[in-house]
């Protein structure tokens, strides 16, 4: 028997990362190839004309899964009634721009849009904020809707897990389907700590290798492969002049399958989510950890030995979250 369809809805739905995604959740890379979907999207009233074109486009690429389109610039209209909100509307940062600097722009708008989910989303929707300050937005997401569980508010880090996935296999000159259980610790942003204590790479024989052996040089994974994956992002602008967004879609795909359908066994993801203390990490924060998810469930992984140079790094991003935390507030005051 067919599947009833899934509402999605992506916000700043005509912009770059939208105009990448939405094939992407047609196809089925978020929910799976059995999945009818219904695609709500939303813009504002400057991207209105650009926002039908996106639609026009969908409806011409006849995209067996995709049930229906709803293409609006009214907030209540986009939300009803919708299972998975994927929140990329926003203003981008530009070069030379620090994430900071569009720390004022954005968090009234999540704030507005927690506000319209709370009310017009169905009762269980998983909400995943792109948009920066990722984590930030999401936690400002969070404080103005405090009817959604708080375990359905995330944000996403995926990117920054896919990129160190990516690093190590160019390093190693291994497919990147064969490392897993990297760690994206903290925000989404230069201070995040991309932790490959715990990786490992699969072995002819079928079994697992620690990532720390196979390198065998500490200094390059203690250095620039931490700068790299912390710099990605702005390297990716540099080089396009515009932030990325084929990888950001695709992450943010992988993103909601795994929360949904699960994680595979004996591999985690990083997912931006509620810190509820684990790993010393102040409560209340939106911070990356490593999960597993299980029937739409994700949980911390517990017990990872921490030692003290990732400790230093942990504090480091948790602490610019905290003041990150303090300026949003500042900003809306
Ligand atoms: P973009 O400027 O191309 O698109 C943003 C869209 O949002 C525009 O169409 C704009 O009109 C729309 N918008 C603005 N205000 C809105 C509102 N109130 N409601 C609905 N839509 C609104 O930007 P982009 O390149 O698609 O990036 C989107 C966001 O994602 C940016 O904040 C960017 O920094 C962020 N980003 C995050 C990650 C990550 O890994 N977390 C990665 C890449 C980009
Ligand atoms: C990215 O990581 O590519 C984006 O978050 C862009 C940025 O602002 O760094």
């Amino acid at each position: 028997m067919a599947k009833d369809p899934v509402r999605v809805l992506v916000t700043g739905a005509a912009g770059q990362i939208g105009y990448a995604l939405v094939p992407m959740i047609a196809r089925g890379a978020m929910l799976g190839p059995d999945q009818p979907v219904i695609l709500h999207m939303l813009d504002i009233e400057p991207a209105a004309e650009a926002l039908k074109g996106v639609k026009m486009e969908l409806i011409d690429a006849a995209f067996p899964l995709l049930r229906d389109v709803v293409a609006t610039t009214d907030a209540v209209e986009a939300c009803k009634g919708v299972n998975i909100a994927v929140m990329v509307g926003g203003f981008p940062r530009k070069e030379g721009m620090e994430r900071k600097d569009v720390m004022s722009k954005n968090v009234s708008i999540y704030k507005a849009q927690a506000s319209a989910l709370e009310k017009h989303a169905a009762p269980d929707c998983k909400v995943l904020v792109v948009a920066n300050p990722a984590n930030t937005n999401a936690l400002i997401f969070k404080e103005f809707a405090p009817s959604i569980p708080e375990k359905n508010i995330t944000c996403l880090t995926r990117l920054d897990h896919n990129r160190a996935l990516g690093q190590i296999s160019e390093k190693l000159n291994v497919h990147v389907s064969e490392v897993k259980n990297v760690i994206i610790w903290g925000n989404h942003s230069s201070t995040q700590y991309p932790d490959v204590n715990h990786a490992t790479v699969k072995a002819t024989n079928g079994g697992e290798k620690p990532v720390r052996e196979l390198v065998a040089n500490d200094n390059w994974l203690n250095t620039e492969f931490i700068t790299t994956v912390q710099q990605r992002g702005a390297a990716i602008i540099k080089a396009r002049k515009l932030s990325s967004a084929l990888s950001a879609a695709s992450a943010a795909c992988d993103h909601i399958r795994d929360w949904v359908l699960g994680t595979p066994k004996g591999t985690w993801v990083s997912m931006g989510v509620y810190s509820d203390g684990s790993y010393g990490i102040q409560p209340g924060l939106i911070y990356s950890f490593p999960v597993t998810c299980e029937k739409g469930q994700w949980s911390i992984v517990q017990g990872l030995k921490i030692d003290e140079f990732s400790r230093a790094k942990m504090d480091a991003t948790a602490k610019e979250l905290v003041e990150e935390k303090s300026l949003a507030y500042s900003c809306l005051n």
